[in-house]
């Protein structure tokens, strides 16, 4: 039907599949298409609607080379730092997100990294799978106590205020670093600092909850501001991140533990940080269960949709 092609770049679950099939005819590929292929797939199919995730990066190159036809690229991830915003808004196409949908599994996502950092829990599962071949004894395999220990939030949007709620459950006292601060009810008794260099100190956990495509916001000199022995947790993004620091800080024991879904390079990253005895790391599974990616395929469907039938998309970022 003309006005409502769209190009469905990687499979999405069995509901979302059905839904882009039946409503938009979509044709749902066996594996995600890379850049290149999406566009060329655009083009030979004259697509009105381009789905894709964030593992496929819409720089202003291959945005210019949709075709005319194409009126929005639908994300299903809530970060948006993989397309090239004022490219598409050059070309009027609105370029819309899933948030909301992905908040309690990223937030439940961010504590899994910070009890698998601060229990050891890649050293203990190795052990078990070797068939418990390490006895540790009483004092062995001691990892650090999280219950208790002061958090630092950057970033108390929808994910950072939900890491805070769970981590409050964990009797942990909440700082935060925010462009603004927050309303009494939001913020729930977390503290404001303004400055960041001025929470650092104060954290025994960092968080990073802040959307990417800002630069580097953990530097060598962020990370000498943190106590010794501070733990720190990245569901966010890995671009925020100087690795290189990180990795000195970890290895030399300034920072107690790190655990990390994100990386400067995905699926390619250093492998300095898997060596290290004091990492938890995951390959990018913060929103990762059959019923947030399912939400998040929906939710990028409505926001087809809603363009396709000349309406204001409810996610749109640009
Ligand atoms: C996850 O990183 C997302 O942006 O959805």
């Amino acid at each position: 039907m003309t006005g409502r092609r769209l190009l469905v770049s990687f499979p999405l679950t069995p509901e979302a599949n059905a839904r882009a099939a039946e409503v938009f005819g979509a044709t749902i590929p066996e594996r995600a298409l890379r850049t290149d292929e999406v566009v060329e797939a655009a083009r030979t199919l004259q697509a009105d609607a381009v789905l894709i995730t964030l593992s496929l990066p819409m720089g202003a190159g291959p945005i210019a080379r949709l075709p005319e036809t194409v009126r929005v690229i639908a994300t299903a991830s809530v970060g948006f730092d993989h397309i090239d915003l004022a490219a598409a808004r050059a070309r009027g196409i609105a370029v819309t997100n899933t948030p909301d949908v992905l908040t309690d599994c990223t937030a439940d996502t961010h504590m899994l990294l910070l009890l698998g950092a601060c229990r050891r829990a890649k050293e203990h599962v190795r052990n078990m799978d070797a068939g418990w071949a390490t006895r540790n004894g009483f004092a062995g395999g001691l990892g650090i106590k999280v219950s208790g220990r002061t958090m630092g939030i950057v970033g108390m949007g929808r994910i950072g205020r939900a890491v805070a709620q769970r981590a409050r459950g964990f009797g942990m006292p909440i700082l935060y670093h925010n462009r603004s601060r927050l309303a009494p009810e939001l913020e729930a008794g977390a503290r404001y600092f303004a400055s960041l260099d001025e929470m650092l100190p104060n954290c025994e956990v960092l968080s990073l909850n802040l959307p990417g495509g800002q630069g580097v916001l953990m530097t060598r000199e962020k990370f000498e501001l943190l106590p010794r022995g501070a733990v720190f947790v990245n569901s966010a993004r890995g671009s925020l991140v100087d690795e290189d620091a990180l990795i000195e800080a970890l290895a030399s024991g300034h920072l107690g533990a790190a655990g990390l879904d994100v990386y400067q390079q995905e699926p390619d990253y250093d492998r300095r940080l898997n060596a290290l005895p004091n990492t938890f790391l995951m390959p990018h599974i913060g929103s990762t269960t059959e019923q947030t990616r399912t939400a998040m395929g929906m939710r990028a469907l409505d926001n087809v949709a809603a363009v396709l039938a000349g309406e204001r998309p409810p996610d749109l970022v640009n």
